[in-house]
């Protein structure tokens, strides 16, 4: 028999990446290839031990064992690492007008209520009043009636509702709305807060051993999206947070960090159905057109 095909230190990588030569699947094959090359270039390049790799193997087990419906460790590792945020920019090279992206985050595991254009999202009326208000165009800068945008951010005390079930309203500081014939979205919450990711698992156990800290500065979260256009999944920022220099996710880019300033009139607050005073985040989003869509496609 020929021995050529055997494992060995030196041609580990070939002789595993030529056990997927079959793959009907030819992405698949390609994925796995290059995969098991850099796993087993990086357990050379460390000279990984038998313990380190129980240890990684522990890691493993009890991120997916901490992960449920509304706790996804997976996701958080994925953040911390920096893949979440480097998927999302080679997915979105979009570039040009478009409102730029940045992560989908852990928190997105619920559907946002939908709600009329004025509503107040802070459910149970604690934090700082904030109007939320913008527009979605089109790359020529013309509204987009009729598009959709999905908003999520923590209450003042930097938790979001799914963490809280006993203390938050249910779909508290979610909201889905619907622009009206001029593009035009405005809502009314509080002032998101920074917060640390959930750092009482294994994530957080590499951040504790790694000297990280865990802090996100304070967002709103938004999918905006339109029929015939890209949706965009991404954040708008609070320019006054701390962590922007330093998210545990490396999710901020500048072009989506805004000035959350505050505006002292009593009758616009009246108006509006907020106490005074409150804040204001503007924030227009810009979409472009999808042309992966085929016409006539549904
Ligand atoms: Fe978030």
């Amino acid at each position: 028999m020929s021995t050529s095909g055997l494992f060995s230190e030196e041609h580990s990588a070939e002789v595993v990446a030529a056990s997927f030569a079959d793959t009907p699947d030819p992405r698949l094959r390609q994925v796995l290839t290059s995969l098991v090359q850099h796993l087993h270039a990086f357990v050379k390049d460390v000279e990984l031990t038998e313990e380190e790799w129980a240890v990684a193997i522990d890691f493993l087990t009890r991120t997916g064992q901490l992960s449920d419906d509304v706790r996804q460790e997976f996701i958080l590792l994925s953040d911390v690492l920096g893949v979440s945020m480097l998927v999302e920019t080679i997915n979105h090279r979009s570039g040009g007008t478009a409102t730029e992206s940045t992560v989908l985050g852990p928190f997105h595991v619920v559907e946002s209520p939908p709600r009329a254009l004025g509503d107040d999202i802070a459910l149970d009326g604690k934090g700082t009043p904030c109007l939320v208000s913008g527009r979605v165009t089109g790359p020529g800068g013309e509204p987009l009636a009729g598009a959709s945008v999905d908003v999520w951010q923590t209450n003042e005390d930097g938790f979001y509702d799914v963490q809280q079930p006993d203390v938050q309203p249910a779909g508290n500081l979610r909201g889905m709305f619907t622009v009206d014939g001029d593009g035009r979205f405005w809502f009314r919450s509080v002032v998101p807060r920074y917060y640390p990711i959930p750092d009482d698992g294994p994530v957080g156990q590499l951040l504790a051993a790694t000297g990280r800290h865990p802090y996100r500065p304070a967002h709103l979260h938004v999918i905006v999206a339109a029929p015939g256009h890209r949706t965009v999944t991404t954040h708008v920022f609070v320019a006054d947070s701390p962590y922007l220099d330093s998210d545990a996710v490396f999710g901020v880019k500048e072009s989506l960090v805004r000035e959350v300033p505050e505006v002292d009139d009593p009758a616009r607050a009246a108006e509006l159905g907020l106490t005074n005073p409150f804040r204001t985040l503007t924030v227009d989003l810009s979409l472009l057109r999808d042309d992966r869509v085929q016409p006539g496609a549904p």
